[in-house]
């Protein structure tokens, strides 16, 4: 076994595929959120009562609603992310759970266009179901968060100005006398 798997096994294991959501962190965010589906589980780590596992193939589903996205994080994970990113444009809020890897080309390409990313303080310790104690996260994590084109313009409320000093502007003496 190369050292490097000796010393941090997590990394370069299979099992990466199914690193559960930590359950302190996902009833956090489904209280803000309110979860509708899990777009990407199994019978035994599904988030909610609605999922699409690997025989449904979350991938190749229409995602409506509130939707949750902890991706398998082997080589699909671009792909989860653009189609996170994606179903927003449809309509759905997609609440995403990933490696803060920000070098990579789908961090530059859809999650610098998410609506929120929000960078997790320490590291997660990943459930590991019933089968083992969980993982601890080799890398830091980041919820991004991918909400649907909004359709109602922006309202706030302004003064009228008339109180207003800042930013007025006498039109300087030389300016004046060439009028
Ligand atoms: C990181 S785990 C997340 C599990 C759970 N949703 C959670 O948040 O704890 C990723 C899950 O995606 C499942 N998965 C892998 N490929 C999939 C696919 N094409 N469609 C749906 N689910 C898939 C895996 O079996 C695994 O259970």
């Amino acid at each position: 076994m190369p050292d490097a798997d000796r010393i941090n096994p997590g990394i370069y294991c299979s099992n990466t595929e199914e690193w559960g959501t930590p359950k302190g962190l996902f009833r956090l965010l489904d209280a803000e959120f309110g979860f509708t589906l899990d777009a990407c589980a199994s019978v035994e780590n599904a988030k909610c009562d609605r999922f699409f596992s690997l025989l449904d193939d979350g991938l190749s589903q229409p995602w409506k609603g509130i939707v949750w996205m902890n991706p398998p994080y082997g080589r699909t994970i671009a792909q989860w992310v653009a189609k996170a990113h994606q179903e927003a444009q449809n309509g759905a809020t997609v609440v995403c759970l990933l490696p803060a890897r920000t070098d990579t080309a789908y961090w530059h390409e859809h999650v610098m266009a998410a609506d929120e990313v929000r960078f997790v303080k320490g590291r997660l310790h990943f459930d590991g179901g019933h089968e083992t104690g969980g993982h601890n996260a080799p890398f830091p994590s980041a919820v991004v968060v991918f909400r649907p084109p909004r359709q109602a313009p922006v309202m706030v409320s302004m003064d009228r100005g008339e109180d207003a000093t800042v930013g007025t502007r006498e039109t300087p003496a030389t300016d004046r006398s060439s009028q």
